[in-house]
């Protein structure tokens, strides 16, 4: 019987924050980023293990309090350049058999509830290919030129934003991204060896934080779910 595993690539510096600390350690509610994430993951009863995948020199994971998650939790000091070279490299530090099941979720996204993961895996777990939780785009979409002027608007019709976790079984997301590695998100590693990932409707409140204003953000969602 395959097994259902969890990577999180928390192997970034979070640029576009704009903060000294990496963006997987700033505070929200009480916690750094990662640890929202990864209680979640880890309080799912059909995933094994939970692997998180930092940076080699990573000088802030032990200066936190992981031990709520026990043997449940490993920490994989392996992240790579890009967040595509951090997943591969942890799926093969991890050692999973080939068919077991994947679930990829950056750390950048506290907010995932319980409801939204038990979701994708009911849906997903029995699917030939896997696939990510996503939401269909809601908004007017338009493109824009170098001078912030609208070239012309986009259609909308058929168009999600996606999201992760992203659940693939760990033999085809080995190839993929061995195949495709410049990309920014596992699905479309998988797209790129001609397969169709399931879209799991999901919900705004899984957003990704990347600005500063998104911490607020989190942080209310979080406190009100506590
Ligand atoms: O920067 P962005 O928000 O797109 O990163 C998505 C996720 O990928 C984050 O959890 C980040 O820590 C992770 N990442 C990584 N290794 C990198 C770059 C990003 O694990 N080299």
């Amino acid at each position: 019987m395959p097994e259902i595993f969890a990577l999180v690539p928390a192997a970034g510096c979070g640029s576009r924050m704009g903060s000294g600390l990496p963006k997987q350690y700033l505070p929200i509610a009480g916690q750094p980023m990662l640890y929202h994430a990864l209680a979640t993951l880890c309080a799912n009863p059909d995933i094994n293990t939970v692997f998180v995948i930092l940076t080699p020199d990573d000088a802030y994971w032990h200066s936190y309090d992981w031990s709520l998650f026990g043997e449940k939790l490993q920490p994989l000091f392996c992240g790579g350049a890009t967040r595509a070279e951090s997943v591969l490299n942890g799926l093969m530090a991890a050692e999973l058999e080939l068919d077991d099941w994947l679930l990829v979720h950056d750390a950048a996204r506290p907010c995932l509830s319980h409801k939204q993961l038990a979701h994708l895996i009911e849906v997903l777990r029995d699917d030939e290919v896997g696939g990510i939780l996503a939401v269909p785009v809601a908004d007017t979409l338009k493109r824009a030129d170098a001078e912030c002027r609208i070239v012309h608007t986009e259609n909308r019709e058929g168009v999600w934003q996606a999201q992760t976790p992203q659940m693939f079984r760990t033999g085809l997301l080995l190839q993929a991204l061995q195949t495709a590695p410049n990309v920014t998100d596992d699905a479309s590693a998988v797209e790129a060896l001609g397969f169709h990932p399931k879209l799991v409707t999901s919900s705004y409140s899984n957003f990704k934080v990347t600005y500063p204003q998104d911490i607020e953000l989190a942080e209310l969602l979080l406190v009100q779910r506590k």
